[in-house]
């Protein structure tokens, strides 16, 4: 087995345990330990899958065992926990967004590469090989010029206590799910935004809990997006060119496929690129071979900050605070 990277997770919450549990199936990841505001929660999640626990996420941060910090926090606590875990000589794979905004992000990237470290967010779906495919097939031609995006991620099976909804946390439909539309169009259309707009339903809470928003690449590229998180279920990407189209099912969750139709509608061809894991192994592993072998991660410094630049000019548009 190539060198393996041990990981400390911080928190114990939804996407810590999906982590956790779909580390088995990396062939290049081992959990080490696991740090929790409450004990009892860190030796449950510790029993569970396996690691060393902790009732504090800075001891996870001291064990020397720990090669990589996987930040599973509530998005306003991902800068404060970063830096952190960089400064103690860590690398680091950020849950999305990587931040509450492009200042932090900035700030998180600047000290990665002072401390010689990895930093990655943690947009896992950009891991699976189909995904690759989608854009290098777009990105290479095969539809012509790409003239139209449409993308959604929409939700609804919050409890009214979940973070999403605490603008003290950075919550909102937009920096959840909207994120993901952001990420994919940008990386279809290759290229940064030049103007954007958004508009948003405000849930009571302050955060906006759906929204619509349009990027505009140059003129040439137009994208829409669509995303909540108390909104029954779209998860479709489109992407229209001059020569043919592309629909994909659920790029986020992507079950190896997509479509791929030319010749004026004539010709539809399924594209298949399968995983090799589970999404999240997959990317553990990504990280094990950037780290080890410096095996380029498909989410670039670059990425992350053009994301988290749409993402605080679509929330200042809606009166987001952020
Ligand atoms: N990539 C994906 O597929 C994916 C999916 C879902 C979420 N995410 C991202 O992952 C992050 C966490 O989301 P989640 O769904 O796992 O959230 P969650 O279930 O609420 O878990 C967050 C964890 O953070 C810790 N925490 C620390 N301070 C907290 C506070 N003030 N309030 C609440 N929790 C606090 C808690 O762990 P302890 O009590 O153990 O300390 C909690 O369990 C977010 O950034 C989200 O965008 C990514």
């Amino acid at each position: 087995m190539s060198k393996p990277l041990h990981w400390g997770i911080l928190g114990t919450g939804r996407i810590a345990r999906k982590f956790a549990g779909q580390l088995g199936g990396a062939s290049r990841g081992k959990l080490a330990s696991v740090g929790s505001r409450g004990v009892e929660s860190a030796e449950e999640f510790g029993q569970q899958y396996g690691a060393l626990t902790f009732g504090d996420y800075d001891a996870v941060l001291a064990d020397p065992q720990v090669d990589a910090v996987y930040i599973s926090l509530p998005n306003a606590l991902h800068h404060r926990w970063t830096l952190r875990a960089l400064n103690k000589g860590k690398h680091v794979l950020c849950e999305k967004p990587i931040a509450g905004n492009t200042a932090e992000a900035e700030e998180m990237f600047d000290t990665a590469r002072r401390r010689g470290r990895l930093l990655v967010e943690a947009f896992m779906y950009r891991f699976h090989p189909a995904i690759g495919r989608l854009i290098e097939t777009v990105r290479g031609g095969a539809i012509g010029d790409v003239k139209l995006i449409r993308s959604h991620f929409t939700f609804n099976r919050l409890e009214p206590a979940d973070v999403r909804f605490q603008p003290r946390l950075a919550g909102g439909s937009m920096m959840d799910v909207g994120c993901y539309c952001i990420n994919l169009s940008r990386a279809l259309a290759g290229g940064e935004p030049t103007a954007v707009h958004a508009a948003a339903h405000l849930h009571p809470s302050g955060v906006d809990d759906y929204a619509a928003g349009t990027l505009d690449f140059d003129g040439r590229t137009l994208a829409a997006f669509t995303c909540g998180m108390t909104v029954e279920a779209n998860r479709t990407t489109y992407v229209g060119g001059s020569d043919g189209y592309i629909e994909i099912d659920c790029p986020w969750f992507c079950d190896d496929t997509f479509t791929l139709v030319t010749g004026q509608g004539d010709t539809r061809h399924t594209v298949r690129a399968e995983a090799t894991a589970g999404l999240y192994a997959m990317e553990a592993d990504g990280m094990a071979a950037a780290v080890h072998e410096g095996v380029d991660v498909p989410v670039t410094e670059a990425d992350s900050l053009g994301n988290m630049r749409v993402l605080d000019q679509l929330r200042q548009q809606v009166g987001v605070p952020f």
